[in-house]
């Protein structure tokens, strides 16, 4: 009988960017030179050299799926050259290699060049169909260049996500309405919809804590989700995930590896990867701390392979993390009940010897429909999703160890 391919995904990260966004909080940086960019692919071409061959083939695995995630990696070309020379001979056949572009850097001479190389899937940072919504996140490209950038990329790729975030100071559900429509109108396979987060120490963050910017009310942000619920049912998109939506079957695999307790290789700075374990079945976090500079000159994480399990820190800028059975339970709870696949009891059973026990409050919760049980899985509605939070912690403690 044919063996089936193992398969594991990778996300690289490229920090690069031409302006700094002020609500973004990605590891990213506008201040460098094609020196630096050219140090910064060769480390990233060394570590990935290091993965494949202290990892991916001892362990017998392809790469079913590649993100190439930032910054901005489409401030590139050229340099993915030997990146993908690398990773041609650990591709798992139909991989998915996604891209992610902003609209200013689709050009037909890119997308083209992007295409060649082997990228199969765009995800595009639209954020907003406005000029008001750009503005207010300050984005650099024009509202109308995106109609353009997108039909430009329709004429390569035939999987397109697009970005939009919602809740930006100002936006109104009638603004709503008409990005979703506009979002339709353009009917890209994939949609990703992020709720506007003020993070800590982001000039939008801070302008939040200091009150010059007010956040929504939970009610008019929770309009905002079930506005978007609606209306993409109505396009027939199918909701995956809380910010994720697809259609005509063009999921995002990698995006499932994060929601279902999956295996990734993470390379660049600030990137985190999950791995197995050899000790336990509940896998290795990694992460590589430092900024974009460090990376640069990053060694490899060769006490890696000798690793006992203990000390997280290994070298400079490289921390290694085992996980317990009760974090592997909470993170697993945490990703699957806010995705239309839930969580796998049997599987939680079986892995960490935890069972499910319904409790009073969870039973009326069923009866109410915000839960449901399907065969072993577990499945949080979608208008509950949004408060997905909440409801892991009630699911959690739930479980209790089988004896
Ligand atoms: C790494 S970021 C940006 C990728 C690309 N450079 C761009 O700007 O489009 C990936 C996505 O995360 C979302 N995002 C980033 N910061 C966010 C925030 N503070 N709140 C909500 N969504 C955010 C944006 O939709 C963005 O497209
Ligand atoms: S949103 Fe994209 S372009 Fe803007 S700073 Fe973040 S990574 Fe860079």
């Amino acid at each position: 009988m044919k063996q089936k391919t193992k398969t594991i995904g990778l996300y690289l990260h490229i920090p690069f960017c031409r302006f700094l966004c002020h609500y973004c909080d990605f590891v990213k940086t506008a201040r460098w030179t094609g020196e630096f960019v050219d140090s910064y692919f060769s480390a990233l071409q060394s570590h990935l050299d290091f993965w494949i061959k202290t990892f991916l083939i001892p362990e017998g695995y392809m790469f079913g799926s590649v993100f190439v995630g930032g910054g901005t990696p489409s401030l590139f070309t050229k340099e993915y050259e030997n990146i993908f020379s690398l990773l041609e001979p650990f591709l798992a056949e139909g991989a998915e290699i996604t891209l992610e572009a902003n609209p200013d850097n689709m050009s037909e001479e890119n997308l083209c060049f992007w295409k060649s190389l082997g990228f199969n899937r765009i995800s595009c940072g639209v954020q907003s169909f406005s000029s008001a919504g750009l503005e207010a996140l300050t984005r650099k490209h024009k509202a109308s260049e995106v109609p353009l950038a997108y039909e430009r990329a329709r004429k390569y790729f035939d999987s397109i996500n697009l970005d939009l975030i919602y809740g930006w100071n100002g936006q109104t559900l009638g603004d709503w309405e008409k990005e979703l429509s506009q979002l339709k109108q353009l009917s890209p396979d994939h949609a990703s919809l992020y709720l506007l987060t003020y993070a800590p120490g982001t000039p939008l963050g801070r302008a939040h804590e200091r009150g010059k910017l007010q956040a929504s009310s939970d009610q008019t942000l929770e309009s905002f989700y079930e506005m978007a619920r609606s209306s993409l049912a109505d396009g027939g998109y199918d909701h995956e995930e809380v910010s994720n939506w697809s259609k005509g079957g063009k999921n995002c695999r990698h995006n499932w590896l994060y929601w279902q307790d999956q295996y990734y290789l993470a390379v660049g700075a600030g990137a985190c990867g999950y791995l197995p374990s050899r000790k336990t079945p509940f896998g290795l976090r990694y992460q590589y701390t430092g900024r974009e500079k460090n990376f640069c000159n990053q060694k490899l994480p060769e006490e890696w392979m000798s690793w006992d399990g203990k000390s997280e820190q290994l070298g400079d800028h490289f921390q290694v993390e085992e996980r317990s059975p009760s974090i592997w339970l909470l993170e697993y709870i945490g990703a699957g009940l806010r995705s239309s696949r839930g969580v796998d009891l049997e599987l939680i059973q079986k892995k960490a010897a935890y069972v499910y026990k319904s409790t009073s409050f969870l039973e009326e919760a069923v009866k109410e429909n915000c839960l449901r049980q399907e065969g072993s899985r577990l499945l949080l509605s979608e208008r509950e999703w949004f408060r997905e939070s909440s409801w892991c912690l009630k699911v959690f403690d739930a479980f209790s160890k089988e004896l």
